[in-house]
């Protein structure tokens, strides 16, 4: 890790303009990486967990960092709150860049991105509002401040009732809000959440996101979030960033990123979290029961398409006798759109068949399964 400098540089004002309520999407960059790299030193030359990462998070978003374990996720994320400075380019937070900090600097900008973890990391030897209180003991607020602001913070997360219980007497949800009472405890402008909800039921997983969507809309505060599950992305992120080894190979609004992925890699990571599509253990299932043509339909926003989609069907099967049957499908709704597919067995004469798949086709993207004895092909 690179020694920061003992002087404290002109990083601009203490809370950046851009980070309080009222700044929304459209917003300025509150973050923003520019040619940002992390290299690990280590044999062979060390690992390049963050590579070359040029990203903006504006003012009031809620970003979603997805990718495959090892990707760099948490290195990335890490590097907002500076436990982890760049080896080479800059990482650039509320006007600060991290990598200039003085130990005053590096304090005031960890006092402005709150963190939750997977494991909820609580004292286990602390009351919860011990706990929540501990960043502001840190910070030097007097006692009477402290409880009062204690208070506020888990009415605020709606656990005001279990101020002197200890955290190994709260369920999961309710450590997490402890966490996430904590990470606010100084009003941060920012909020980082490393895989916050993976260690809960989702239920619980339903009522952590609601809560993140509250601080995000009644405190105005700009979160990322790093998970692996649709539901995070799908239930409150704004835009979504994928990374692959160290590189963020794509990054825009969550329906667009999704519904038209342009990496190989981002397609492999959509179709494994839509699990809209029979994977290749269920094709082989499904062959056993419907020997036609099996084709996979997607289904995107657009209503009108949507109801051609029908009609097509509807004339093929009265017009040329092809039988389509509905084997598998998921649609979602993502940003209040829908975004799936659906994959049909096609039963009748061959040219009949191959003619609806191309009256499909004029509509929306079709993948045809592969032949029997081939079922593993899964098209793009
Ligand atoms: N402190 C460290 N020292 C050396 N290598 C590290 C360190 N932290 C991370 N790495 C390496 O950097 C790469 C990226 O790790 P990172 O933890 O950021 O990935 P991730 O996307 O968060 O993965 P996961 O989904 O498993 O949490 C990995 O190869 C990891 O082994
Ligand atoms: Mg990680």
């Amino acid at each position: 890790m690179a020694a920061a400098p003992d002087a404290e540089p002109d990083t601009g004002p203490d809370t950046g303009p851009d980070t309080g309520p009222g700044a929304g999407p459209g917003a300025a960059p509150v973050i923003s990486f520019r040619g940002a790299t992390k290299v690990f030193a280590g044999p062979r030359g060390g690992v390049r967990a963050v590579d070359d990462v040029d990203l903006d998070v504006r003012a009031g978003e809620i970003t979603g960092v997805i990718g495959y374990s090892g990707a760099g996720k948490s290195t990335l994320v890490r590097m907002i709150n500076a436990l982890e400075l760049p080896t080479a380019g800059t990482v650039t937070v509320a006007g600060r860049e991290t990598g200039a900090l003085g130990e005053r600097g590096l304090r005031a900008l960890r006092a402005d991105v709150g963190m939750i973890f997977q494991q909820f990391n609580l004292f286990s030897s602390r009351t919860v509002a011990g706990n929540v209180g501990y960043p502001l003991r840190i910070a030097g607020w007097s006692r009477e401040r402290r409880k009062a602001r204690v208070a506020e913070l888990l009415r605020f997360v709606g656990i005001a009732d279990k101020a002197r219980q200890f955290p190994a007497q709260l369920s999961g949800g309710q450590k997490q809000r402890v966490g996430i009472a904590r990470a606010l405890a100084t009003s941060p402008g920012i909020l980082l959440a490393d895989e916050a909800t993976s260690a809960l039921d989702p239920e619980t997983t339903q009522d952590v996101l609601a809560l993140l969507r509250r601080v995000n809309a009644e405190l105005g505060t700009t979160i990322v979030v790093i998970t692996h599950e649709m539901e995070v992305v799908s239930s409150i992120c704004d835009t979504v960033a994928v990374m692959e080894q160290g590189r963020v190979i794509e990054h825009g609004p969550v329906y667009d990123v999704f519904a038209d992925p342009r990496e190989p890699a981002t397609r492999r990571f959509v179709h494994s979290v839509l699990r809209d599509r029979p994977s290749a253990e269920t094709l082989a299932r499904l062959r056993e029961h419907f020997p036609g043509r099996i084709v996979t339909v997607r289904v995107r926003a657009d209503p009108g398409t949507r109801s051609a989609l029908s009609d097509v069907l509807t004339a093929h099967a009265t017009e040329r006798g092809v039988r389509s049957t509905i084997v598998y499908g998921g649609i979602r709704e993502l940003a209040d759109k829908p975004l799936g597919s659906i994959t049909f067995e096609l039963a009748g004469p061959d040219d009949a068949v191959d003619a609806l798949v191309a009256d499909l086709r004029r509509h929306t993207p079709v993948e045809e399964a592969a032949d029997r004895g081939d079922p593993t092909e899964e098209a793009g």
